[in-house]
């Protein structure tokens, strides 16, 4: 008896009727509370979908990987291109980007009239694409490790800018590294940090890193630059604060202004 049933259902999707179909219609004879159900969930899943879809769920999971840190200081020194170029001017024409994703940094530089760019990446590339590649090919892009010197003359570039790869250095390192940078510099350095308790590297990212980011304050950060002899650029400040106004442009990172070394 019940193998016949089997095979008349079998027979039912064979001859071409909706699979589904033939397995409600067994079902629901036997339990219409399940095929309520049904209804029900694929009302909600279609519910779900049109929300996911209106952008009420996706504005919310934007504000969760923002959190989370995919969010990056390098990415903020691209929206803050023509703010510094207002503020810099003739700087602008020899820059060394150092930081993470360096190459995307460098190739919108290049893109500018009369602008030369290099940039250090301070941990391996991953998955370089073939603009990078290219970069590093024709020297313009160097893998280099920040807490040793950095392979270049004093004044070699007008201006440096360097984005997260100081967040990363502990403070021994830090006394190294950051004069180095304003070594190099003939008119400045330029520094984006990150806010603390705002970006985080993912975890995915901590072993590239080495260590976990440490975000400073700003009075840290000003404290750090006396300490060390660093002196901020007034000027850098006043201007870039004057050119950001008029553009209603607001960092989402820290940024300061320092003086190259004398
Ligand atoms: C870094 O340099 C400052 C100022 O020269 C000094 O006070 C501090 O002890 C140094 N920190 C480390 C960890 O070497
Ligand atoms: C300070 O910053 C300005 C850009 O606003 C730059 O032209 C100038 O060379 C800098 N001065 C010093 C002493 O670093």
């Amino acid at each position: 008896m019940s193998r016949r049933q089997v095979s008349s259902t079998r027979r039912l999707v064979d001859s071409g009727s909706f699979p589904f179909s033939g397995a409600l219609h067994s079902k629901s004879r036997s339990s219409p509370v399940l095929s309520v159900a049904l209804v029900l969930l694929g009302a909600f899943l279609l519910f779900v979908y049109a929300f996911s879809g209106s952008g009420v769920f996706g504005g919310a999971r934007e504000t969760v990987t923002k959190v989370e840190g995919d969010f990056s200081c390098t990415s903020e020194v691209h929206g803050a291109l023509p703010i510094l170029k207002k503020a810099y001017g003739d700087s602008m024409h020899r820059v060394l980007h150092v930081g993470p994703d360096t190459c995307s940094v460098v190739s919108a530089l290049l893109k500018e009239e009369e602008t030369e760019a290099w940039g250090v990446e301070p941990y391996d590339i991953e998955d370089a694409d073939a603009r990078c590649s290219s970069l590093v090919h024709k020297g313009l892009v160097r893998v280099a490790d920040i807490k040793f010197p950095l392979p270049y003359r004093a004044k070699s570039f007008s201006l440096v800018i360097v984005s997260d790869a100081l967040d990363y250095l502990s403070p021994k390192y830090m006394n190294k590294t950051l004069p180095d940078l304003a070594r190099v510099a003939a008119d400045g350095v330029v520094i984006f940090a990150g806010y603390p308790g705002k970006q985080r590297a993912k975890i995915s990212e901590l072993s590239k890193f080495g260590r976990p980011a440490k975000m400073r304050s700003s009075s840290w950060w000003v404290r750090y630059f006396v300490q060390t002899n660093l002196e901020e650029n007034e000027t850098g400040i006043k201007k870039f604060e004057q050119a950001a106004a008029k553009k209603s442009y607001q960092p989402s990172c820290q940024v300061f202004h320092l003086k190259p070394l004398t």
